[in-house]
Protein backbone atom coordinates (compact mmCIF):
# COMPACT_ATOMS: atom_id res chain seq x y z
CA UNK A 1 0.00 0.00 0.00
CA UNK A 2 2.43 2.49 1.02
CA UNK A 3 5.06 1.82 -2.20
CA UNK A 4 1.64 1.91 -4.40
CA UNK A 5 1.38 5.66 -2.68
CA UNK A 6 4.88 6.86 -3.08
CA UNK A 7 5.38 5.22 -6.52
CA UNK A 8 2.39 7.34 -7.02
CA UNK A 9 3.14 10.92 -4.86
CA UNK A 10 7.18 10.19 -6.87
CA UNK A 11 5.77 11.46 -10.33
CA UNK A 12 5.07 15.03 -8.93
CA UNK A 13 7.57 16.95 -10.35
CA UNK A 14 7.86 19.58 -7.32
CA UNK A 15 8.79 15.99 -5.24
CA UNK A 16 11.32 15.39 -7.98
CA UNK A 17 12.76 18.89 -7.77
CA UNK A 18 13.70 18.58 -3.99
CA UNK A 19 14.97 15.24 -4.11
CA UNK A 20 16.87 15.57 -7.28
CA UNK A 21 18.84 18.59 -5.37
CA UNK A 22 20.07 16.40 -2.79
CA UNK A 23 24.23 15.75 -3.43
CA UNK A 24 24.36 12.41 -5.13
CA UNK A 25 27.24 11.64 -1.90
CA UNK A 26 24.30 12.09 0.71
CA UNK A 27 24.15 9.07 2.94
CA UNK A 28 20.50 7.33 1.26
CA UNK A 29 21.60 8.27 -2.71
CA UNK A 30 25.18 6.96 -2.30
CA UNK A 31 24.15 3.72 -0.08
CA UNK A 32 22.11 3.28 -3.70
CA UNK A 33 23.65 4.50 -6.19
CA UNK A 34 27.54 3.98 -6.94
CA UNK A 35 28.51 7.88 -8.43
CA UNK A 36 27.59 9.98 -11.03
CA UNK A 37 30.17 9.07 -13.52
CA UNK A 38 31.45 5.68 -14.93
CA UNK A 39 35.07 5.59 -13.28
CA UNK A 40 33.00 6.45 -10.04
CA UNK A 41 30.96 3.42 -11.34
CA UNK A 42 34.21 1.18 -12.30
CA UNK A 43 35.86 1.85 -8.96
CA UNK A 44 32.92 0.27 -6.87
CA UNK A 45 33.03 -2.94 -9.86
CA UNK A 46 36.33 -3.36 -8.98
CA UNK A 47 36.23 -3.51 -5.36
CA UNK A 48 33.05 -5.57 -5.41
CA UNK A 49 35.11 -7.88 -8.27
CA UNK A 50 38.52 -8.42 -5.53
CA UNK A 51 35.29 -9.87 -2.71
CA UNK A 52 34.74 -12.39 -5.67
CA UNK A 53 31.45 -10.92 -7.20
CA UNK A 54 30.18 -9.83 -10.14
CA UNK A 55 28.15 -6.91 -11.41
CA UNK A 56 26.13 -5.86 -14.03
CA UNK A 57 26.33 -1.86 -14.29
CA UNK A 58 23.75 0.15 -15.30
CA UNK A 59 23.72 4.12 -16.46
CA UNK A 60 20.77 5.70 -15.06
CA UNK A 61 17.74 7.38 -17.10
CA UNK A 62 14.66 6.58 -17.99
CA UNK A 63 11.87 7.69 -20.16
CA UNK A 64 13.92 9.73 -22.72
CA UNK A 65 11.80 12.08 -24.45
CA UNK A 66 14.66 13.40 -27.02
CA UNK A 67 16.57 11.75 -29.43
CA UNK A 68 19.88 13.66 -28.09
CA UNK A 69 19.45 12.00 -25.16
CA UNK A 70 19.17 8.57 -26.21
CA UNK A 71 22.03 8.94 -28.13
CA UNK A 72 23.73 10.05 -25.04
CA UNK A 73 22.56 7.39 -23.51
CA UNK A 74 24.23 4.96 -25.76
CA UNK A 75 27.45 7.21 -25.82
CA UNK A 76 27.63 6.96 -22.43
CA UNK A 77 27.49 2.89 -22.29
CA UNK A 78 29.94 2.72 -24.97
CA UNK A 79 32.36 4.38 -22.37
CA UNK A 80 31.79 2.91 -19.69
CA UNK A 81 31.99 -0.16 -22.07
CA UNK A 82 35.45 1.23 -23.13
CA UNK A 83 36.77 1.78 -19.25
CA UNK A 84 35.77 -1.24 -18.14
CA UNK A 85 37.60 -3.46 -20.97
CA UNK A 86 40.72 -0.85 -20.01
CA UNK A 87 40.48 -2.06 -16.28
CA UNK A 88 40.02 -5.61 -17.15
CA UNK A 89 36.75 -6.20 -15.90
CA UNK A 90 34.83 -7.58 -18.90
CA UNK A 91 34.61 -11.33 -17.77
CA UNK A 92 33.32 -10.47 -14.23
CA UNK A 93 31.35 -7.20 -15.50
CA UNK A 94 28.46 -6.54 -17.77
CA UNK A 95 25.73 -3.83 -18.89
CA UNK A 96 22.13 -3.62 -17.64
CA UNK A 97 20.10 -0.86 -20.23
CA UNK A 98 16.81 0.45 -19.71
CA UNK A 99 14.84 0.69 -23.46
CA UNK A 100 13.17 3.74 -22.67
CA UNK A 101 16.79 5.37 -21.81
CA UNK A 102 17.98 4.35 -25.14
CA UNK A 103 14.51 6.08 -27.25
CA UNK A 104 12.09 3.21 -26.59
CA UNK A 105 9.12 5.61 -25.83
CA UNK A 106 10.37 8.68 -28.53
CA UNK A 107 7.34 9.07 -30.57
CA UNK A 108 7.03 7.37 -34.14
CA UNK A 109 10.32 5.60 -34.59
CA UNK A 110 10.99 5.28 -30.94
CA UNK A 111 11.03 1.48 -31.22
CA UNK A 112 13.24 1.09 -34.04
CA UNK A 113 15.53 4.16 -32.56
CA UNK A 114 15.79 2.14 -29.25
CA UNK A 115 16.75 -1.60 -31.20
CA UNK A 116 19.41 0.42 -33.11
CA UNK A 117 20.95 1.68 -29.88
CA UNK A 118 20.68 -1.24 -27.77
CA UNK A 119 22.23 -3.13 -30.99
CA UNK A 120 25.33 -0.63 -31.03
CA UNK A 121 25.75 -1.58 -27.46
CA UNK A 122 25.30 -5.28 -27.70
CA UNK A 123 27.99 -5.00 -30.32
CA UNK A 124 30.50 -2.99 -28.37
CA UNK A 125 29.94 -5.47 -25.27
CA UNK A 126 30.66 -8.37 -27.60
CA UNK A 127 33.76 -6.51 -28.58
CA UNK A 128 34.89 -5.95 -25.16
CA UNK A 129 34.20 -9.31 -24.11
CA UNK A 130 31.10 -8.79 -22.77
CA UNK A 131 26.97 -9.09 -22.94
CA UNK A 132 24.25 -6.88 -22.37
CA UNK A 133 20.47 -7.46 -20.35
CA UNK A 134 17.84 -5.77 -21.00
CA UNK A 135 15.58 -4.48 -17.54
CA UNK A 136 11.92 -4.13 -17.78
CA UNK A 137 9.91 -1.70 -17.15
CA UNK A 138 6.54 -0.68 -16.72
CA UNK A 139 3.81 -3.12 -18.40
CA UNK A 140 2.99 -0.77 -20.85
CA UNK A 141 6.61 -1.62 -22.69
CA UNK A 142 6.45 -5.70 -21.79
CA UNK A 143 5.58 -6.56 -25.66
CA UNK A 144 7.72 -3.62 -27.14
CA UNK A 145 10.77 -4.94 -25.01
CA UNK A 146 10.42 -8.74 -25.55
CA UNK A 147 10.00 -7.82 -29.26
CA UNK A 148 13.54 -5.95 -29.59
CA UNK A 149 15.08 -8.99 -27.53
CA UNK A 150 13.96 -11.39 -29.59
CA UNK A 151 15.49 -9.23 -32.77
CA UNK A 152 18.80 -8.10 -30.64
CA UNK A 153 19.03 -12.01 -30.10
CA UNK A 154 19.14 -13.03 -33.30
CA UNK A 155 22.60 -11.38 -33.94
CA UNK A 156 23.39 -11.21 -30.25
CA UNK A 157 21.48 -14.49 -28.72
CA UNK A 158 23.47 -13.64 -25.35
CA UNK A 159 21.52 -10.50 -24.53
CA UNK A 160 19.44 -11.06 -21.22
CA UNK A 161 15.78 -10.78 -20.21
CA UNK A 162 14.40 -9.82 -17.19
CA UNK A 163 10.79 -10.87 -16.09
CA UNK A 164 8.76 -9.75 -13.69
CA UNK A 165 7.10 -12.10 -11.42
CA UNK A 166 4.38 -9.69 -10.11
CA UNK A 167 3.20 -9.38 -13.78
CA UNK A 168 0.03 -12.03 -14.37
CA UNK A 169 1.51 -13.27 -17.73
CA UNK A 170 5.09 -13.80 -16.78
CA UNK A 171 5.02 -18.10 -16.32
CA UNK A 172 4.03 -17.53 -19.93
CA UNK A 173 6.79 -15.66 -20.72
CA UNK A 174 9.05 -17.85 -18.86
CA UNK A 175 7.78 -20.73 -20.80
CA UNK A 176 8.64 -18.71 -24.01
CA UNK A 177 12.30 -18.02 -22.66
CA UNK A 178 13.67 -20.97 -20.88
CA UNK A 179 14.96 -22.18 -23.30
CA UNK A 180 19.04 -23.21 -24.30
CA UNK A 181 21.32 -20.34 -24.24
CA UNK A 182 18.58 -17.99 -22.85
CA UNK A 183 19.81 -15.42 -19.87
CA UNK A 184 16.91 -14.82 -17.73
CA UNK A 185 16.81 -12.41 -14.68
CA UNK A 186 13.67 -13.04 -12.31
CA UNK A 187 12.49 -10.20 -10.26
CA UNK A 188 9.69 -9.18 -8.19
CA UNK A 189 8.86 -6.03 -10.55
CA UNK A 190 9.33 -2.46 -9.13
CA UNK A 191 6.59 -0.52 -11.04
CA UNK A 192 3.22 0.97 -10.16
CA UNK A 193 0.86 -1.72 -11.84
CA UNK A 194 -3.11 -1.80 -12.11
CA UNK A 195 -4.59 -5.23 -10.61
CA UNK A 196 -5.95 -5.99 -14.21
CA UNK A 197 -1.90 -6.95 -15.20
CA UNK A 198 -0.09 -7.49 -12.18
CA UNK A 199 -0.57 -9.25 -8.37
CA UNK A 200 -1.10 -6.85 -5.70
CA UNK A 201 -0.46 -8.09 -2.21
CA UNK A 202 3.48 -9.72 -1.45
CA UNK A 203 2.01 -13.09 -0.80
CA UNK A 204 0.55 -13.53 -4.64
CA UNK A 205 3.76 -12.13 -5.97
CA UNK A 206 6.20 -14.53 -3.80
CA UNK A 207 3.89 -17.49 -4.96
CA UNK A 208 4.26 -16.14 -8.86
CA UNK A 209 7.89 -15.74 -8.45
CA UNK A 210 7.83 -19.26 -6.95
CA UNK A 211 6.00 -20.65 -10.24
CA UNK A 212 8.50 -18.82 -12.38
CA UNK A 213 11.24 -20.09 -11.14
CA UNK A 214 10.32 -23.52 -10.95
CA UNK A 215 9.52 -23.04 -14.93
CA UNK A 216 13.12 -21.25 -15.42
CA UNK A 217 14.84 -24.00 -12.89
CA UNK A 218 13.35 -26.94 -14.89
CA UNK A 219 14.01 -25.52 -18.59
CA UNK A 220 17.09 -24.97 -20.43
CA UNK A 221 17.89 -21.87 -19.99
CA UNK A 222 20.16 -19.63 -17.50
CA UNK A 223 18.31 -18.45 -14.64
CA UNK A 224 19.14 -15.57 -12.80
CA UNK A 225 17.59 -15.15 -9.31
CA UNK A 226 17.09 -11.20 -8.50
CA UNK A 227 16.03 -10.97 -5.18
CA UNK A 228 17.09 -10.14 -1.63
CA UNK A 229 14.29 -12.27 -0.14
CA UNK A 230 15.68 -14.83 2.41
CA UNK A 231 12.97 -17.30 1.57
CA UNK A 232 12.95 -17.05 -2.57
CA UNK A 233 16.86 -17.70 -1.93
CA UNK A 234 16.40 -20.86 -0.27
CA UNK A 235 13.85 -22.03 -2.72
CA UNK A 236 15.94 -21.11 -5.42
CA UNK A 237 18.74 -23.41 -3.89
CA UNK A 238 16.77 -25.98 -3.30
CA UNK A 239 14.98 -25.92 -6.97
CA UNK A 240 18.12 -25.99 -8.29
CA UNK A 241 19.04 -28.85 -6.58
CA UNK A 242 16.07 -31.11 -7.24
CA UNK A 243 16.33 -29.84 -11.38
CA UNK A 244 19.92 -31.55 -11.05
CA UNK A 245 21.57 -27.64 -11.97
CA UNK A 246 24.89 -27.26 -10.81
CA UNK A 247 25.90 -24.08 -8.96
CA UNK A 248 27.69 -22.90 -12.60
CA UNK A 249 24.06 -23.24 -14.20
CA UNK A 250 22.20 -20.21 -12.69
CA UNK A 251 23.14 -16.98 -10.34
CA UNK A 252 21.89 -14.83 -7.76
CA UNK A 253 21.59 -11.20 -7.98
CA UNK A 254 20.76 -7.98 -5.96
CA UNK A 255 21.02 -4.52 -5.92
CA UNK A 256 23.87 -2.23 -4.91
CA UNK A 257 23.75 -1.80 -1.17
CA UNK A 258 21.28 -3.83 -0.65
CA UNK A 259 22.43 -7.51 1.68
CA UNK A 260 26.09 -6.65 0.97
CA UNK A 261 26.75 -9.74 3.36
CA UNK A 262 24.62 -12.20 2.27
CA UNK A 263 26.10 -11.22 -1.23
CA UNK A 264 29.43 -12.21 0.27
CA UNK A 265 28.36 -15.37 1.63
CA UNK A 266 26.41 -16.74 -1.39
CA UNK A 267 29.84 -15.83 -2.81
CA UNK A 268 31.43 -17.74 -0.08
CA UNK A 269 29.39 -20.97 -0.97
CA UNK A 270 30.18 -20.94 -4.28
CA UNK A 271 27.37 -19.47 -5.91
CA UNK A 272 27.72 -16.43 -8.43
CA UNK A 273 26.18 -13.43 -7.42
CA UNK A 274 26.07 -10.46 -9.42
CA UNK A 275 25.57 -7.02 -7.84
CA UNK A 276 23.32 -4.71 -10.08
CA UNK A 277 25.56 -1.40 -9.42
CA UNK A 278 23.67 1.74 -10.73
CA UNK A 279 25.05 5.48 -11.44
CA UNK A 280 24.52 8.50 -13.03
CA UNK A 281 23.03 11.64 -12.90
CA UNK A 282 19.63 10.53 -13.42
CA UNK A 283 19.20 8.83 -10.44
CA UNK A 284 15.63 9.88 -8.82
CA UNK A 285 13.49 7.33 -10.74
CA UNK A 286 15.61 4.44 -9.50
CA UNK A 287 15.60 6.12 -5.87
CA UNK A 288 12.33 6.12 -5.52
CA UNK A 289 11.46 2.89 -6.42
CA UNK A 290 14.28 1.70 -3.51
CA UNK A 291 12.82 4.31 -1.21
CA UNK A 292 9.06 2.45 -1.87
CA UNK A 293 10.00 -1.04 -1.26
CA UNK A 294 11.31 -0.58 2.07
CA UNK A 295 9.82 1.93 4.91
CA UNK A 296 12.92 1.79 7.58
CA UNK A 297 15.00 3.71 3.61
CA UNK A 298 12.09 6.07 3.55
CA UNK A 299 13.05 7.09 7.28
CA UNK A 300 16.73 7.25 6.86
CA UNK A 301 15.74 9.33 3.44
CA UNK A 302 13.76 11.82 5.51
CA UNK A 303 16.43 12.03 7.64
CA UNK A 304 18.82 13.01 4.62
CA UNK A 305 16.22 16.02 3.16
CA UNK A 306 15.74 17.53 6.82
CA UNK A 307 19.76 18.12 7.41
CA UNK A 308 20.39 18.68 3.87
P1 LIG B 1 11.28 -7.82 -1.22
O1 LIG B 1 10.98 -6.44 -1.71
O2 LIG B 1 10.16 -8.63 -0.67
O3 LIG B 1 12.46 -7.72 -0.17
C1 LIG B 1 12.96 -8.83 0.53
C2 LIG B 1 13.99 -8.34 1.56
O4 LIG B 1 15.09 -7.76 0.87
C3 LIG B 1 13.47 -7.21 2.45
O5 LIG B 1 12.82 -7.73 3.59
C4 LIG B 1 14.75 -6.50 2.80
O6 LIG B 1 15.48 -7.20 3.78
C5 LIG B 1 15.53 -6.58 1.51
N1 LIG B 1 15.25 -5.42 0.64
C6 LIG B 1 14.53 -5.44 -0.51
N2 LIG B 1 14.50 -4.20 -1.08
C7 LIG B 1 15.19 -3.41 -0.25
C8 LIG B 1 15.52 -2.03 -0.30
N3 LIG B 1 15.12 -1.24 -1.28
N4 LIG B 1 16.27 -1.55 0.71
C9 LIG B 1 16.69 -2.31 1.73
N5 LIG B 1 16.40 -3.63 1.83
C10 LIG B 1 15.68 -4.17 0.85
N6 LIG B 1 12.62 -4.47 -11.18
C11 LIG B 1 11.98 -4.20 -12.35
O7 LIG B 1 10.79 -3.91 -12.34
N7 LIG B 1 12.69 -4.25 -13.52
C12 LIG B 1 14.00 -4.61 -13.58
O8 LIG B 1 14.58 -4.64 -14.67
C13 LIG B 1 14.66 -4.91 -12.35
N8 LIG B 1 15.97 -5.28 -12.33
C14 LIG B 1 16.52 -5.76 -11.17
C15 LIG B 1 17.80 -6.30 -11.16
C16 LIG B 1 18.32 -6.88 -10.01
C17 LIG B 1 19.68 -7.50 -10.05
C18 LIG B 1 17.53 -6.88 -8.82
C19 LIG B 1 18.06 -7.52 -7.56
C20 LIG B 1 16.29 -6.30 -8.80
C21 LIG B 1 15.78 -5.73 -9.95
N9 LIG B 1 14.52 -5.14 -9.94
C22 LIG B 1 13.93 -4.83 -11.16
C23 LIG B 1 13.85 -4.78 -8.65
C24 LIG B 1 12.91 -5.88 -8.20
O9 LIG B 1 11.81 -5.97 -9.04
C25 LIG B 1 12.42 -5.60 -6.76
O10 LIG B 1 11.72 -4.39 -6.76
C26 LIG B 1 13.51 -5.55 -5.71
O11 LIG B 1 14.51 -6.48 -5.97
C27 LIG B 1 12.94 -5.86 -4.30
O12 LIG B 1 12.37 -7.14 -4.30
P2 LIG B 1 12.96 -8.41 -3.51
O13 LIG B 1 12.85 -9.58 -4.42
O14 LIG B 1 14.29 -8.12 -2.99
O15 LIG B 1 11.90 -8.70 -2.37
Amino acid sequence: MLRQVLLGVSRSPKIKKAVSSLPVSSGIVARFVAGERADQAVLSTEKLVSDGLFVTLDHLGEDVTELADATATTDAYLELLRQLSEAGLTQQAEVSVKLSAVGQALPGDGEKIALENARTICHAARNAGTTVTLDMEDHTTTDSTLEILRELRQDFPETGAVLQAYLRRTEADCRDLAHAGSRVRLCKGAYKEPESVAFQNKAEVDKSYVRCLRILMNGAGYPMVASHDPRLIRIAGSLADRAGRHKDTFEFQMLFGIRPEEQRRLASEGHTVRVYVPYGEDWYGYLVRRLAERPANLQFFLRSLISK
